[in-house]
């Protein structure tokens, strides 16, 4: 007994001083080598005749910092898109007119998204840019006043002029509308996230320049080892944005009534929705057929991206965790009752420890500049 107890103590006292360096093995160097590069490089959006033009960008800003294209001038993108909170507010779910059902999603790296939305209600970035001007928890807008207010304001039709080509009064609503929407997009084209610790030491492994590996803390070397292996997060948080864009149920108990149906209700608004890649007012070389989740629908909700989650908190679609602690943890004790009936059975409570779950938490912060 006292034998091991200095062994111990040894442990505990010497470990720590030694860098030992962590290898990782050829399979796992794969799953980092997948989880990059950053950035990615701008691929223009074909259903988006502006995308790329700096014009469109710099109308797009405009409209994305105005509270005019709000029904009572009060509201804006940019009040619940924060750009010091990541593009994002705070807030458990957000706050316009009325309190919305969902939390505001990061607009950073948005570019990236196959779908839009945590049900995925959208499969164009300026599709998912109509819709809070129209919702009227949100912003409250009809196409006609989107177009009474760009008519009104010179800023505002000099630049709509200079991006599209025609006179905003002489517009259709409707074809106002997807243009404003197509600006907006092409604002949010550019809210790219920076490289962070780990795609430095994603680079530095790769490359073999181990004195840049050890700078990477140890402990998120650990949790990035769970993440890729016990703990199977990159099952759906993989790629360089760590989502691929499917839709899934983890697990999360009822909290509320009514209980969001997630893709389910996406898919249903999703067929209605005229702003759509195959629908008249997308670019029509548009990338081929849409993605669809094979999996479940019902209270699924989109994978999000693990970048830049230092500053998006609450997080879940109905904003019901307030810490990466909490988040984590999740997967670690819920209950099986809350699995999807029907799909493929991919998660299991892991078990974790504490300490496994800091290290995940550690690894989860590197993914943030
Ligand atoms: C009241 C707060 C609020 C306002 C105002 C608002 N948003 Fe959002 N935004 C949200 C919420 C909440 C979601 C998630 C909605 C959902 O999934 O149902 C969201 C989602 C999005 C998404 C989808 C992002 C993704 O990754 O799927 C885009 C794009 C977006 N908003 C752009 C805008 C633009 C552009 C404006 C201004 C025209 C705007 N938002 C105004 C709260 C807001
Ligand atoms: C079965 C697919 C799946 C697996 C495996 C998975 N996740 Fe998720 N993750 C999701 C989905 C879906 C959401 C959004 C759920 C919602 O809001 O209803 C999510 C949300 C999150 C969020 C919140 C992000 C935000 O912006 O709100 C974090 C953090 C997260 N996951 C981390 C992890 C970690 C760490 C692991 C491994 C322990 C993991 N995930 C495993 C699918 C998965």
């Amino acid at each position: 007994m006292r034998f091991f107890k200095t062994v111990l103590i040894c442990v505990v006292l010497i470990v720590p001083t030694l860098s030992f360096a962590f290898t990782f093995s050829d399979q796992e160097r794969e799953q980092i080598r997948a989880l990059g590069a950053w950035p990615q490089p701008f691929v223009k959006d074909e259903s988006n005749s502006f995308s790329g033009q700096p014009e469109a960008v710099a109308f797009g800003k405009l409209l994305f910092e105005t509270g005019d294209l709000s029904i009572n001038r009060d509201q804006g993108c940019s009040f619940c898109h924060q750009a010091e909170k990541n593009f994002t507010d705070g807030l458990t779910k957000g706050e316009g007119m009325e309190r919305v059902d969902r939390n505001t999603i990061s607009l950073l790296d948005v570019r990236l998204r196959h779908w839009y939305g945590w049900s995925g209600q959208s499969d164009t970035l300026w599709g998912a840019s109509i819709r809070p001007l129209l919702d009227p928890r949100e912003m409250g807008m009809t196409p006609e006043l989107v177009k009474e207010r760009i008519v009104a304001n010179e800023e505002f039709s000099a630049a709509y002029q200079n991006v599209v080509g025609k006179a905003a009064r002489t517009e259709e609503p409707a074809d106002l509308l997807v243009n404003v929407g197509k600006a907006l997009a092409s604002f949010q084209e550019g809210l790219n996230s920076q490289p962070t610790a780990f795609d430095r030491f994603r680079e530095a492994l790769l490359a073999g320049d181990q004195q840049a590996v050890e700078a990477y803390p140890k402990d998120a070397q650990r949790g990035l080892r769970l993440f890729l292996g016990k703990a199977n997060c990159v099952r759906c948080h993989d790629g360089p944005n760590f989502a691929l864009d499917e839709f899934h149920s983890i697990a999360l108990p009822d909290i509320e009534a009514p209980i969001d149906l997630g893709r389910e209700a996406g898919l249903a608004v999703l067929a209605e929705n005229p702003w759509v890649k195959s629908g008249q007012y997308s670019g029509k070389s548009n990338a081929g057929p849409d993605r669809h989740s094979a999996h479940e629908t019902l209270k699924a909700f989109r994978v999000p991206s693990l970048r830049g989650l230092s500053k998006t908190g609450p997080y879940m679609h109905d904003g019901r965790f307030e810490t990466l602690l909490e988040t984590v943890s999740h997967y670690s004790d819920f209950s099986e009752a809350d699995l999807p009936k029907t799909g493929e059975k991919i998660l299991e409570p892991l078990g974790l420890t504490h300490r496994q779950i800091d290290q995940l938490v550690a690894f989860l912060m590197t993914l943030s500049d």
